[in-house]
C-alpha cells in the first residue's frame, strides 16, 4: 500500500473497508468512498477549495445546538430529506403523501379537546382546521391521535420567538375519525438562514423560502405515523420550496368565511378561515 496515485487510490481505499463489521457497513463505507471520490474527480476542487469544504462543514458542526440541527438543514436544502423521505414512505395506492418534519416539532405538547383554540391569543386571521382520519378502505381511526402545528401570521414559530408553547396542539379523533380545531393563519417564511446554509443558499442565487403550510402528524396502533403538511394554494413560493417538500396532492385552498356560526357552533365575530383535509392513513407500524 505505498506509491498510491489518482489511479490507484480509490481501489485501495475499497479494500481497506473491506474487512468491516457488517454487511452494512461495507456496503455504507464503500459507497461512500466510491461517490466522495468520484466527486473529487469531477470537481477537482483546488488546495483552497477543499478547506473551504472543510471549514464550511465545521461552521455547519458548530452552528448546531439542542434548538439548531444545522446539519438536518443541509440535508433539507440539498433535497437529501425528501429524497430519505421518499425512499422510506412508498405509500399504497391512497394513502396521504408525506413529506419533511422540519425542525420545529416539539414532543410531548398539550394535548387539547376537540375545538379549542391552540393560538393561545396569538394575533391573526381566525382559522378552523378540521378533517378525517382515516384508512385506505376509508374506514375511521377512532382515537387517533392528531398533532398539528404551524407558524404564526409573520411565519415565525413559538420556540423561535418564545419559551410560550403556542399554535401548536394534540388532540384526537372521535368515533368517526373526525377531528376539528381553532388556530390562525400561518403565512410562508424563510428557514433559518443566519448560518452557514443560508451562505449557501445566497451563493447558489436561492431564496430561503418555504409556502404557507400546517404540519400534521397522525398516529393510530397498527399504521404507519403519517408525517406531512397541508400547503395553500397560490402561495408565491409552492414552486420553489427551499426544501423540495410540495406535493401537488397535500396543496388545498382556505374556504373564507363570513362572521357568525362556525361548524363547530361556536360563534365568530369577524369574518374567519376554514381548512379542511381528509387525511388517509398506510397499514404499519414504521413512523
Ligand atoms: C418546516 O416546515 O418547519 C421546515 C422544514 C425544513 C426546514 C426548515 C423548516
Ligand atoms: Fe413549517
Amino acid at each position: 500500500m505505498r506509491d498510491l496515485d489518482e489511479n490507484t487510490l480509490t481501489d485501495e481505499t475499497l479494500r481497506a473497508v473491506s474487512g468491516g463489521s457488517s454487511p452494512r457497513v461495507r456496503q455504507v463505507s464503500q459507497a461512500l468512498i466510491r461517490h466522495l471520490h468520484a466527486f473529487v474527480r469531477e470537481v477537482e476542487p483546488s488546495q483552497a477549495e477543499w478547506e473551504y469544504g472543510i471549514d464550511f462543514l465545521t461552521r455547519v458542526g458548530h452552528m448546531c445546538s439542542d434548538v439548531r440541527q444545522e446539519f438536518v438543514l443541509l440535508s433539507d436544502t440539498l433535497g437529501v430529506s425528501m429524497l430519505v423521505d421518499a425512499i422510506n414512505h412508498r405509500k399504497p395506492e391512497g394513502a396521504t403523501e408525506t413529506t419533511v418534519l422540519g425542525p420545529f416539532f416539539v414532543d410531548g405538547r398539550p394535548e387539547l379537546p376537540l375545538g379549542a383554540n391552540m393560538s393561545d391569543g396569538v394575533p391573526g386571521t381566525p382559522l378552523f382546521i378540521s378533517g378525517t382520519v382515516r384508512d385506505v378502505a376509508a374506514r375511521p381511526l377512532a382515537g387517533a391521535a392528531v398533532d398539528c402545528w404551524h407558524s404564526d401570521a409573520e411565519g415565525s414559530y413559538d420556540v423561535q420567538r418564545s419559551v410560550e408553547l403556542t399554535m401548536r396542539a394534540r388532540f384526537r379523533a372521535d368515533d368517526e375519525g373526525r377531528f376539528w380545531f381553532w388556530s390562525v393563519r400561518p403565512r410562508y417564511y424563510p428557514i433559518p438562514n443566519d448560518g452557514p446554509v443560508g451562505d449557501m443558499l445566497a451563493a447558489q442565487g436561492r431564496h430561503p423560502f418555504r409556502p404557507e403550510h400546517v404540519h400534521f402528524m397522525i398516529a393510530a396502533p397498527g399504521f404507519e405515523t403519517l408525517i406531512t403538511h397541508v400547503f395553500i394554494d397560490g402561495d408565491p413560493y409552492l414552486d420553489s420550496d427551499v426544501v423540495f417538500g410540495v406535493k401537488n396532492s397535500l396543496v388545498t385552498r382556505y374556504r373564507p368565511c363570513e362572521a357568525g356560526t362556525a361548524p363547530d357552533g361556536s360563534v365568530v365575530a369577524v369574518p374567519y378561515l376554514a381548512l379542511d383535509y381528509d387525511f388517509v392513513l398506510a397499514p404499519g407500524t414504521r413512523g
